[in-house]
């Protein structure tokens, strides 16, 4: 029986050809579509081909790629196609054939390193005799649908149709890790609340889940697991288990496995055990027995995440057991299922004394994992993040890559941008991805990328078979309409898939695909936004945490916006150790000797100042300010220099967003350049509050003279005040001068300055704090004229109740093209919300690993229409610099 709600629809199709007319560019242009937009192409390029798709095979998934391939083709190229479902078999007409190679009579690759699970696809163009064919065979229905995929996007992004083509995927595990809780918000999530989960239960309407297998399925992911890492404890009970398997049948066309994330402690608190010591027989017992409940449920079930000994879960350690002990459990009552575990390498002690100089979280992987190598399950995976620390916007591959030889392994990485501007910045990471990937650990002395790591090539099975690793992504997807909320976002899920498919795809082809699928095939288009997302990286790494010492924001809070000083002095071991004499952390084998868990090449080149790149410098060295770089510059002038030149480079996002109004739709276009000129803002907020930082912890100045003065900036507090007062800004780097205005009267209040700079048109910002969910009112006029208004109703991340005035609420408002003389009165007028108190969750507000889903909290609504500054800057497309 299949609750599919794609069932109706296949049903319909039926054994019998159907006609599907094609309704030319009638679709929504909210980015709900994503990448599979299916925009018109020039139809004349692909006239040859067939207007008939016969699939052979009659699985849920074979009709699925059938329909898929009648819906993309006859939207992209504007005629009727018609689809023949569980046909008999190759037809002598024109066709579009799908099946498998055995039904296609082709061979599929003979690689004997491959696991018989590996999904393999071929795309054949033929014509003979003027009759055109395109055979698409796989060797797995999820393999054909990935073929149909292929097919569509490489005509979707006007390409030729591939004469022949075989492509194999890298490895087996390609998942998805979806951070959502079942009372319906997502941990880390920036793009609205869940679209599988409500009030503790799964949602009656899945057609938004199903919606999203096929987003994943078209980039080749075949597992979602839909729950957060820290699962809800009564995760596993009968009643939740029988709403799950509705997700899993709305997954199962697009051949999506669901996975889920448990909590060691089920055996206590759903199977009522005594204890939850997985080597307890009754624990062992009650797993397998919850297993086999899954499978007669959800046949073709993922498997577990596990989250355990790790920010406040529980775990087999406080029954002396190892993660072995633990996975192996699992293991064995998921293995006759053909499931596995996904064991998570997150494993460390948020307790860790800061004034011990040895202390170091970065060591936590290796020191926790490197013990029980090959002693795990054939079917247990450790799922590894990037980096040692935590998604930081640059950090070193983790070493515990290398430090397993005997065990399988996969990647971690997160499309949800929790520590890299969480979908508010433009910050395109498969370029960080694929610098991870690419990464040489040299173990054993001989090459060992990442990439080859994960695949399972670098340390294969005894009998020289790949180990089955892989890829996972944490992209915590929601209910806002284009799933991510910022629509060049989608981007990283995109790249994802790609990246996790072939992680030898070159960067600029898998962006380009994108844009020309998301955005259209106009050239100008293409090449612009190709150019933005390729260097948003560095441009977001420039004006945000430098040299490898981690983003800098405040990681007590949501983990957004600047808050430079959170890191250090606490049990979370995100330090840098800022001091008098220098800054940076001590990984050498004088210090941590964290340099040392990588194998003796990298650890060497760590090790040394002569040889560590200047890039992950403050990561494992501790160097004074005026250290000089390889470059030839000092730390704190590079740190200057680079923090104005990336603020300015993500500026300039907005001038050249605006040359493409009028080449896309309307709709997504002022979305973007909405999000462009936030991040204008926001950036320099960031370039103030470390440059700021530095300056005052160093105490050298900027050679050039510009940190600390800022021409046509009038400070809110030294402005003539009716009624605002001046109030103290925590951390003080977050506003300039550390200080701001609020106004507590409900009539309002004004800031005024008299102009004295020389006449002409300027552009004024007006830097203030939008707090959550308040909407105070401004309005700016000059001499008494009204020239702007505006509500600071903006929903910055993470859209959850923030009173403070901190890096996180700053932004700003341009008013562009001011005409101004001396003696005029610039005014700012200030209204301020003040609703009254309310209850609600504040599960995103407590530091991870602390947080009680049960918490509730005094909250209101109230924002007093702070004020932090006025910038004065000379008019034209940016928002003041200096
Ligand atoms: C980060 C994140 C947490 C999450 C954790 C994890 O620390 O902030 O919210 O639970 O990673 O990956 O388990």
């Amino acid at each position: 029986m299949t609750r599919s709600i794609l069932m109706p629809t296949l049903a319909r199709i039926g054994a019998l050809a159907i006609l599907f007319l094609a309704v030319r560019g009638s679709f929504a242009e909210d980015g709900s579509a994503a990448w599979l937009r299916y925009a018109p192409v020039p139809a004349a390029k692909y006239e040859s081909v067939p207007s008939r798709i016969v699939v052979l095979g009659d699985s849920i998934t074979e009709r699925a790629a059938g329909a898929e391939l009648m819906r993309g083709l006859s939207s992209m190229l504007g005629r009727s196609f018609a689809v023949d479902a569980a046909a008999r078999g190759i037809p002598h007409e024109k066709a579009i054939v799908i099946g498998s190679y055995q039904a296609l009579g082709l061979k599929a690759t003979d690689n004997t390193q491959l696991d018989a699970g590996i999904a393999e696809y071929s795309i054949r163009f033929t014509h003979e005799g003027g009759k055109a064919r395109i055979l698409i065979a796989g060797n797995s229905p999820n393999a054909e649908l990935y073929g149909a995929f292929h097919l569509l996007e490489e005509i979707g992004s006007t390409q030729e149709i591939p004469a022949g083509e075989t492509q194999i995927a890298s490895a087996p595990i390609r998942w998805t890790d979806e951070w959502d809780n079942l009372d319906g918000t997502i941990e880390r999530g920036y793009a609205g609340s869940s679209f599988f989960f409500k009030d503790e239960h799964v949602l009656t309407d899945l057609q938004r889940a199903s919606d999203y297998a096929r987003l994943l399925s078209s980039v080749g992911i075949d597992g979602c697991n839909v729950n957060n890492v820290n699962a809800d404890l009564d995760l596993l009970t009968s009643e939740h288990l029988r709403e799950f398997a509705r997700i899993a049948d709305a997954f199962r066309p697009w051949g999506v496995k669901l996975a889920l994330s448990i909590d060691l402690t089920a055996p206590q608190v759903v199977g009522g055990l005594p204890t939850f010591d997985p080597l307890d027989a009754t624990v062992t017992a009650w797993w397998k027995q919850k297993v086999d409940e899954i499978y007669s449920l959800i046949p073709d079930f993922g498997g577990f995440t596990v989250k355990a000994d790790s920010e406040g879960r529980k775990g087999p350690a406080q029954y002396g057991r190892s993660p072995a002990d633990a996975a192996n459990v699992l293991g064995r009552a998921l293995a006759p299922h053909g499931g596995v575990v996904l064991y998570r390498g997150f494993v460390y002690n948020n307790h860790l004394d800061w004034r011990d100089p040895k202390a170091d979280r970065a060591r936590a992987g290796v020191d926790n994992f490197a013990r029980f190598d090959g002693q795990f399950e054939p079917n247990v995976i450790i799922q590894i993040k990037e980096g040692p620390i935590d998604f930081q916007a640059r950090e070193p591959v983790s070493p515990l890559f290398a430090a397993l030889r005997h065990t399988n392994m996969a990647l971690e990485v997160q499309t949800s941008q929790e520590y890299t501007g969480q979908q508010r910045h433009m910050v395109w990471l498969p370029s960080m991805w694929k610098w991870v990937l690419d990464t040489d650990l040299q173990a054993d002395n001989r090459s060992t990328p990442v990439k080859e790591i994960v695949e399972g090539q670098s340390f294969p099975l005894p009998d020289g078979r790949s180990r089955p690793g892989g890829f996972i992504s944490v992209t915590n997807a929601g209910i806002d309409a284009n799933w991510l909320h910022h629509p060049m976002a989608m981007a990283n899920l995109y790249g994802f898939g790609k990246l996790a498919w072939n992680p030898n795809q070159p960067l600029d082809r898998i962006i380009d695909t994108w844009t020309r699928l998301t955005w259209g095939n106009d050239p100008q288009v293409d090449t612009t936004i190709d150019s933005l997302q390729l260097k948003s990286w560095q441009v977001y790494e420039g004006y945000t945490g430098p040299n490898g010492m981690g983003t800098l924001t405040n990681i007590l809070g949501y983990h957004f916006g600047p808050g430079i000083e959170s890191a250090e002095r606490n049990g979370w071991g995100q330090w840098f150790r800022g001091e008098e004499d220098g800054i940076g952390m001590d990984r050498t084998a004088a210090g941590t000797g964290f340099a040392q868990q990588y194998p003796p090449p990298l650890a060497a080149k760590y090790d040394s100042l002569a040889s560590c790149p200047d890039d992950l410098l403050l990561f494992f060295h501790h160097v004074p300010y005026d250290y000089k770089l390889h470059s030839g510059q000092t730390l704190i002038q590079s740190i200057y220099d680079t923090h104005y030149l990336s603020a300015r480079a993500a500026g300039k996002y907005v001038p050249q967003w605006m040359t493409l109004k009028g080449r896309i739709d309307d709709d997504r276009y002022r979305q973007v350049l909405q999000l462009f000129t936030y991040q204008a803002g926001h950036a320099l907020v960031w370039r103030d509050a470390i440059n700021d930082w530095f300056h005052w912890k160093s105490r050298i100045a900027d050679a050039q003279g510009r940190v600390g003065r800022h021409d046509g900036r009038m400070e809110a507090e030294n402005m003539t005040t009716g009624g605002y007062e001046s109030v103290d800004v925590t951390p003080w780097e977050t506003a300039s001068g550390g200080k701001a205005v609020v106004c507590r009267s409900e009539a309002g209040c004004s800031l005024s300055a008299p102009i004295n700079q020389p006449e002409g048109r300027y552009d004024v910002a007006v830097q203030y704090f939008d707090s959550w969910r308040g909407v105070s009112k401004f309005e700016l006029l000059t001499n008494g004229k009204s020239v702007a208004n505006w509500p600071a109703n903006d929903t910055l991340p993470p859209a959850q109740f923030d009173p403070h005035l901190d890096g996180q609420t700053s932004t700003r408002f341009t008013v562009q093209d001011v005409f101004l003389k001396p003696g005029d009165t610039l005014v700012l007028k200030g209204v301020p919300d003040m609703r009254g108190e309310l209850n609600a969750h504040s599960r995103e507000q407590a530091a991870p690993g602390a947080i009680d889903p049960h918490a509730r909290e005094q909250r209101d609504y109230r924002e007093f229409a702070p004020v932090d500054y006025i910038q004065l800057g000379p008019n034209g497309g940016l928002t003041p610099q200096d």
